[in-house]
């Protein structure tokens, strides 16, 4: 005898017994894949910094689907990277652009998917910033309607649900009001409600070619110094008609998703950015890491914190460690 009442390992003695005590599960339903179509024909190119992710060209999508459903991952986020640009965006509502296109394309020929589409405009204005510009600022109200305008086209054109990553003041309410006068009730619209301006999308810029040609993203993405600020958005988003909240980065941001998760009943979604992606793929090419535990590590950790869907480059990987049971 001495003494100990408690001994915690007791329940850590094998692998059969810690699967049974776990406390967090994990699921590939909860995965979300971000990719690139873009304009052109027969273009699988991988972004040069973010080594194993690819630009396609609609023709080439099937081998990017064929793969996804093969790992059991049937949710998309889709970035569009189109042929053409101009001061106010406007191939990002185009009847033709490239998302439209895609999205058609992917409802026909794969309708067993969930198409979920990123609504912003720096990929599709010259200057690269989200929204109609009025001086060297951002114009808050005028680029609500373009952002409603292209939320609208992408659901016409079979978008199952629409992800706002602007931040603009009031755009969950302009969105969801222009998709119920169309008749669009159901659509569920995800928010980028806790965008921080951070330097994690510094590879996705490059992959999309959406880096503001002057100045930075500050007077619109939220400032990383903010915890309070955080919450007010996604009460905005709540009360303008989100029906999901996202944090965005992920790995650094957990502390967002506990408190965010704490003030709502929405489900919350964390994006775990290209930076983070290319992070971990460095350092395993570089050979300091075992780029698959850390993968597995990192999506339990995020799930853990309390995410209920994980949007990231690694879903394919995760949803295979959680196959081969080597995570949940
Ligand atoms: C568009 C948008 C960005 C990301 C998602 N939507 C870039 C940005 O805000 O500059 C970043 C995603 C990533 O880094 O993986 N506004």
């Amino acid at each position: 005898m001495n003494g100990m009442t408690e001994r915690p390992r007791r329940l850590r003695k094998n692998e059969n017994l810690r699967s049974m005590v776990r406390e967090t599960r994990v699921s590939a339903d909860s995965l979300v894949y971000p990719f690139f179509v873009m304009e052109g024909e027969n273009i699988k190119e991988e972004i040069p910094t973010m080594p194993g992710q690819f630009r396609y060209s609609i023709d080439r999508l099937p081998e990017l689907f064929d793969a996804l459903k093969a790992s059991g991952v049937f949710r998309v986020l889709i970035f569009g990277i189109p042929g053409y640009k101009d001061e106010e965006g406007s191939s990002a509502w185009a009847e033709d652009g490239i998302v439209q296109r895609a999205l058609k394309f992917l409802k026909e020929k794969y309708p067993e998917f969930y198409l979920i589409t990123d609504v912003c405009m720096c990929e599709y204005t010259s200057h690269g910033h989200c929204g109609i510009l009025c001086e060297h600022d951002v114009d808050n109200d005028k680029t609500l309607k373009v952002l409603a305008r292209t939320a609208l086209s992408h659901v016409k054109a079979g978008a199952d649900m629409v992800a706002p990553s602007d931040m603009m003041d009031g755009r969950i309410a302009a969105i969801r009001e222009i998709l119920d006068e169309n008749g669009y009730v159901n659509t569920p619209i995800m928010s980028y409600s806790v965008k921080y301006a951070s330097s994690f999308y510094g590879p996705f810029r490059d992959a999309a070619g959406s880096a503001p040609s002057f100045g930075d993203r500050k007077s619109y993405q939220m400032d990383f110094h903010n915890v309070r600020e955080a919450l007010k958005e996604a009460a905005l988003d709540e009360m303008e008609g989100a029906d999901i909240l996202m944090v965005k980065p992920g790995m650094a941001y957990l502390d967002i998703l506990v408190k965010v998760k704490e003030m709502t009943d929405k489900p919350v979604a964390l994006y775990s950015v290209s930076g983070e992606y290319s992070m971990i793929k460095a350092a395993a090419m570089a050979g300091y890491i075992d780029e698959m535990k850390v993968v597995g590590e990192s999506a339990v950790c995020m799930f853990r914190a309390g995410a209920d869907i994980i949007i990231t480059y690694y879903a394919m990987e995760i949803a295979d460690l959680i196959k081969q049971g080597r995570i949940g």
